[in-house]
């Protein structure tokens, strides 16, 4: 994590609940993240991904369930994903041993002979609980304190955890598609990005959204909930193009609610009448120096071709990319940074909340919220 990062974390008053390079890594544990696209995993193909500094393989079993394993044999450490996989094992590409896919259990050391005492079925490699929602491949990062009790009892990380989260949809039917981007960046450069209102008039400056000029006062009502904080719903911006055609065609009001929650994730839903619009954009760790932007929307309003959207979406995101980009090579040297009233009040409350989830952790209490209540925010954007 680089300094600057370390520095507004530190400002806040996080308290690093977990001990050594996890807890200085900057990231939060025990949460789903998104590690690849079901269509990508195919076959017997095995893939690998990595998410917070931890490399992963994933496949498909004969029956269809995706599963998620440590890209590393516990033998002598070879990538899993050199090996073979035949629906239903995972061997590995060194001496052979074998693994079952859905428990990563042992089930055949080749060189065993029968003299031989070792308990096979005592070895496993690290296995990660993996669920498909909208056409997304979620691992759940347990942190290792966690994996070390579920190993000493030999049993799957958390069967009764939470469900993978799924977007929400208001229609039988209806259109979705994702997009995706690296940002070369610590994960909470990535978020504080993802809901910063202030960068909309410079970074995102195009003939379809809105011109620089367009800039004005907003006030936005806000509100805690659990893990993050809600923007209410409210009508969203006049100097945007698309709720104003939106608008025109409904003949009905626009409502838009925006909200964050831990550890990465910024959901929108806009209502008009029976027309709809959900997206979902999570940020995820890959590395300490590396994050993705994963953007999944769906919709059902007719006048929107999933191509048309894909066009305004990618110039969106990479606008995002560029600006990221540049400022990695700004924060390289370390720079003191700032967050400021108001603009910035919602990139405060993000690190407000992972520390206080992380103090939670630590102590075993109850995690305190960093709102106390409705808060009206004023900016100009
Ligand atoms: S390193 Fe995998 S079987 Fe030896
Ligand atoms: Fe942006």
């Amino acid at each position: 994590m680089s300094e600057a990062v370390r520095t507004i974390l530190q400002g806040d008053g996080a308290a690093a609940g977990e001990p050594g390079r996890e807890a200085e890594a900057g990231f939060l544990w025990d949460f789903w993240y998104p590690a690849a696209r079901s269509s990508e995993i195919r076959g017997n193909k095995l893939v690998t991904a990595m998410l917070l500094e931890v490399p992963l393989v994933l496949g498909r079993t004969a029956e269809g369930k995706a599963f998620a394993m440590r890209d590393s044999c516990p033998h002598r450490g070879m990538p899993l994903s050199y090996g073979h996989f035949d629906g239903q094992t995972v061997e590995c590409s060194y001496h052979g041993w074998r693994f079952d896919a859905c428990t990563a259990r042992c089930v055949e050391v080749p060189s065993l002979s029968s003299q031989d005492k070792l308990k096979v079925d005592r070895i496993f490699a690290g296995h990660y609980p993996c669920e498909e929602r909208d056409g997304t491949v979620w691992v759940y990062m347990a942190s290792r304190d966690r994996r070390a009790v579920d190993d000493s009892t030999r049993t799957r990380a958390p069967e009764t955890g939470p469900d993978a989260p799924a977007l929400p949809v208001f229609s039988k039917k209806y259109k979705i598609t994702h997009l995706a981007c690296d940002l070369p960046s610590h994960v909470d450069q990535g978020i504080i990005g993802l809901m910063d209102p202030a960068h909309g008039p410079f970074v995102h400056q195009s003939w379809f959204w809105r011109s620089r000029h367009s800039i004005h006062e907003k006030q936005k009502q806000f509100e805690p909930i659990p893990y993050g904080f809600r923007m209410s719903p409210h009508s969203p911006s006049s100097n945007s193009a698309p709720y104003q055609l939106l608008k025109r065609i409904t003949g009905e009001g626009v409502t838009t609610t925006i909200d964050f929650v831990l550890p990465n994730m910024r959901l929108e839903e806009i209502h008009s009448g029976k027309m709809w619009f959900s997206s979902r954009a999570t940020v995820t760790p890959v590395r300490r120096d590396l994050c993705r932007i994963d953007f999944v929307a769906a919709w059902n309003l007719p006048f929107l071709p999933a191509f048309l959207f894909r066009m305004f979406g990618k110039t969106f995101l990479r606008q995002d990319q560029e600006t990221m980009i540049r400022q990695a090579e700004g924060l390289k040297h370390d720079p003191h940074l700032m967050l400021i009233d108001d603009a910035d009040r919602p990139a405060k409350w993000y690190f407000g909340l992972k520390a206080n989830l992380l103090e939670s952790r630590r102590t075993g209490t109850k995690m305190e919220h960093p709102m106390t209540g409705p808060v009206t925010l004023r900016w100009r954007s």
